[in-house]
């Protein structure tokens, strides 16, 4: 190993820490690959917040745990001193929200009773039996919880990250992780899933221990910092709780633009347009991607939205996120700077501790 101050800094990297967290709480889903479906790839690009990871990032298809980086970066030209991830939890289940809303629209579409079954005899290809017919697996129990892909989501993530930055993720540095979380169970999971990938990196083949026995500890829970929304009460006043503060979003949900979609969906699984509306509309929408990426299957909710269909819902929910979580309200991004104070305090204060570092002989190191 090379003497001097340069070594000095490797050895001591500063402690790594990673923040697990769930900015927004709409969910991001993986599968297993279906390159044979075209229908959900052709809709998957307006997913939105709830795109799948590998449709984001095709560069996890080939290796999920494998990371692709320019490979001029970081060689030789710096040392990474520090690491703070910003992390969203794994893929998960509907919430409780949406599993009782596609109850609903379920149970309209096996109310149609005798209609359904003349169209059926006539024999044309009825989505609306198909969908009658189709198991609605979801129960209120799963509300959002991390699925099994969510937890490889994680474990994968940390795989990556352990490759990319070895010196960071070295054996001596593993017990100064941090990692906080929220409180939310499926954010709480993502934690100990991503925990368990970095044990993977450092005792392939072994069986995880429990997370508690780890050497780094478990997620330390902090809503104050993760979910600074909750906490902020100007937030909570202009936008959470005010019944007007999405008034573009309702706007939208009745005009001209959702009301084509009603009629049309109307039609195709011949229901009266009036037990129909966006928020029906939407959690269909969202279930050809649940099915899919939790359960692996092609759903026939995938076959009732077009291209056309699937820009407008898609806009649907960038609206809504806009004016919720986006640039809609000034406050609404303000709330997390007690969240962006804290990841630049700890940057600053690694910069501070390498330049300190590389300022002391060999021997001051040791104490
Ligand atoms: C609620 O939102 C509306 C629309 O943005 C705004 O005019 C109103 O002042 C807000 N109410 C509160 C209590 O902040």
């Amino acid at each position: 190993m090379p003497r001097g101050p340069c070594s000095l800094v490797r050895v001591s990297a500063t402690p790594v820490a990673v923040l697990a967290v769930a900015l927004v709480s709409s969910l991001s889903r993986c599968s297993l690959l279906e390159p044979e479906n075209s229908v959900v790839s052709a809709l998957s690009p307006y997913f939105g917040t709830k795109t799948r990871y590998e449709d984001a990032n095709p560069g996890l298809l080939p290796d999920p745990e494998v990371p692709r980086r320019d490979p001029e970066l970081l060689e030789e030209t710096c040392t990474p001193v520090q690491l703070v991830a910003l992390i969203r939890h794994g893929t998960r289940y509907p919430t409780t929200k949406q599993i009782r809303k596609l109850r609903q629209l379920h149970g309209l579409l096996q109310a149609r009773g005798a209609e359904d079954d003349r169209t059926r005899a006539a024999g044309r290809g009825d989505l609306g039996a198909a969908l009658a017919d189709w198991p609605l697996w979801y129960a209120d129990w799963m509300d959002g919880q991390l699925v099994e892909k969510g937890r490889q989501d994680m474990r994968q993530l940390a795989l990556r990250l352990a490759s990319l930055f070895p010196a960071l993720f070295s054996r001596e540095n593993y017990g100064r992780l941090q990692l906080v979380t929220s409180s939310k169970h499926r954010c709480v999971d993502s934690g100990a899933a991503f925990l368990q990938g970095l044990w993977q990196h450092y005792h392939p083949g072994l069986p995880p221990p429990d997370i508690a026995d780890m050497e780094c500890g478990p997620p330390r829970i902090n809503d104050k910092l993760m979910r600074f929304f909750d906490h902020c009460e100007k937030f909570l006043t202009q936008v959470e709780r005010n019944a007007t503060a999405l008034y573009h979003v309702e706007a939208f949900k009745t005009g001209p633009e959702m009301q084509n979609i009603l009629k049309k969906v109307a039609d195709i699984l011949q229901v009266p347009v009036n037990n129909l509306n966006a928020d029906l509309i939407q959690v269909a929408f969202f279930t050809c991607s649940f099915d899919l990426a939790i359960k692996g299957v092609k759903s026939p909710w995938c076959d009732v939205f077009d291209i056309d269909d699937a820009k407008v819902l898609e806009y649907l929910n960038d609206l809504k996120q806009y004016w919720k979580r986006g640039y809609g309200y000034s406050i609404n991004s303000r709330s997390s700077c007690t969240l962006f104070q804290d990841i630049f305090q700890h940057l600053d204060k690694a910069v501070k501790q390498k330049q300190r570092r590389s300022c002391v002989p060999d021997s001051e190191m040791e104490k």
